[in-house]
């Protein structure tokens, strides 16, 4: 492809860091620059879909503590896209080929070194539904992965305890932990959320937090109290799931959602429990374990085609609408895998 045919390149960069809460129109300045020249072996793809994670809300303010921080001017980090090679260099991946990637950042065209790009996969029309590969299948489904086979352990007839179980982390960690035979209880924002999380995800029950005697309800939902928690969100949620493991309980810390949106730390458990019911309690990074994709991709790949789990995706069109795709979760608006589409349909 000659250059004077070669597309301009549209790249998001943070404007300034927000104030807590819901993001402003303006948050983030959308800035046309020439797509980069390809080397040897490269592809060019144009983004077609990436991910929107809680971390996107978390990484543009530290005092959210989330593990990376986007300083204002900088372009921001995606975690997941989808795309279709627009030129390639590349004997193995050829103009037109759908691809799923993981990492790079939020913008149009995307330069790749195949040979140094991480969960590059080509989606053929028959591996399933392509959005799936942003979430399940893809950094989503890993971690849930991650914190349920390695630190919740459950074996049949364990209780499991999953926060922000209708996001798209918690949901398919609950749908693993089911599949593995344990007794699964979430917590969601809403009685809608609670009743999708019970309907469509198949967990045993679901407990609102929003409501005024939550903490009664969980023990309810609970009766012989929680053997593993999964947590994604910190807090007065934390909190009321702490006091229910039980002796050896264990404890995947997944995320803390609840200081992602600004207004910095939000105070948890009382950690007297870690120590009176000798709980094991283990932080984890999925991207850390990447060498063990191919492991997660056998199990839950298997699940996935014997039609064991559901994603649900929530897409939001237009790189100008990204604020909205990211305030969906700041709202709870997105039940599944949150999915941002750069352009609209064609
Ligand atoms: N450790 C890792 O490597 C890793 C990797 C990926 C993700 N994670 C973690 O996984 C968790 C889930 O992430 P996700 O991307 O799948 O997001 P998500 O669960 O799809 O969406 C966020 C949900 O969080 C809830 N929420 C938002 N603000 C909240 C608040 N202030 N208090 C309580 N709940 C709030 C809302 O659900 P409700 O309506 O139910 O409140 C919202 O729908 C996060 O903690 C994230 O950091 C960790």
């Amino acid at each position: 492809m000659s250059l004077s045919s070669m597309p301009d390149n549209i790249i998001v960069r943070l404007n300034r860091v927000p104030d807590p809460g819901v993001l402003p129109a303006d948050i983030f300045d959308l800035v046309t620059e020439p797509v980069p020249e390809l080397r040897s072996g490269q592809i060019l793809v144009e983004i077609l879909y990436q991910a929107i994670d809680a971390g996107s809300r978390g990484m543009l303010d530290s005092a959210a503590g989330y593990v990376l921080t986007v300083p204002p001017g900088d372009r921001l980090p995606a975690s997941a896209s989808i795309g279709r090679v627009f030129s390639s260099l590349s004997d193995q991946y050829g103009e037109g080929v759908l691809v799923r990637l993981f990492g790079g950042t939020r913008q149009r065209y995307q330069r790749i070194d195949p040979s140094r790009c991480v969960g590059l996969q080509v989606l053929e029309p028959d591996v399933g539904e392509p959005l799936h590969y942003l979430g399940i299948l893809g950094i989503t489904g890993f971690t849930a992965w991650l914190g349920i086979t390695d630190i919740c352990r459950p074996v049949p007839g364990e209780t499991v305890l999953i926060s922000v179980a209708a996001g798209a982390v918690g949901s398919a960690a609950g749908q693993f932990a089911k599949a593995l035979g344990a007794r699964v209880v979430g917590i969601a924002g809403g009685a809608t959320k609670c009743q999708y999380v019970r309907d469509q995800f198949g967990f045993d029950d679901c407990v609102d937090y929003k409501a005024a005697d939550f903490t009664e309800r969980l023990a309810q939902a609970c009766p012989q109290g929680v053997n593993s928690y999964f947590e994604n969100v910190g807090g007065a949620v934390q909190r009321a799931a702490f006091a229910l493991l039980r002796d050896f309980g264990r404890v995947a810390m997944c995320g803390q959602v609840a200081q992602y949106n600004g207004g910095g730390e939000v105070p948890g458990a009382n950690l007297m429990t870690v120590v009176n019911r000798q709980l094991e309690v283990r932080g984890f990074l999925a991207h850390v374990h990447y060498h063990r994709l191919p492991e997660f991709m056998a199990q839950v790949g298997q699940w996935y085609r014997e039609g064991k789990l559901v994603q649900p995706c929530n897409v939001v069109q237009g790189l100008e609408n990204l604020h909205e795709a990211i305030n969906s979760l700041v709202e709870g608006r997105n039940i599944g895998q949150q999915v941002h589409q750069l352009t609209a349909s064609r």
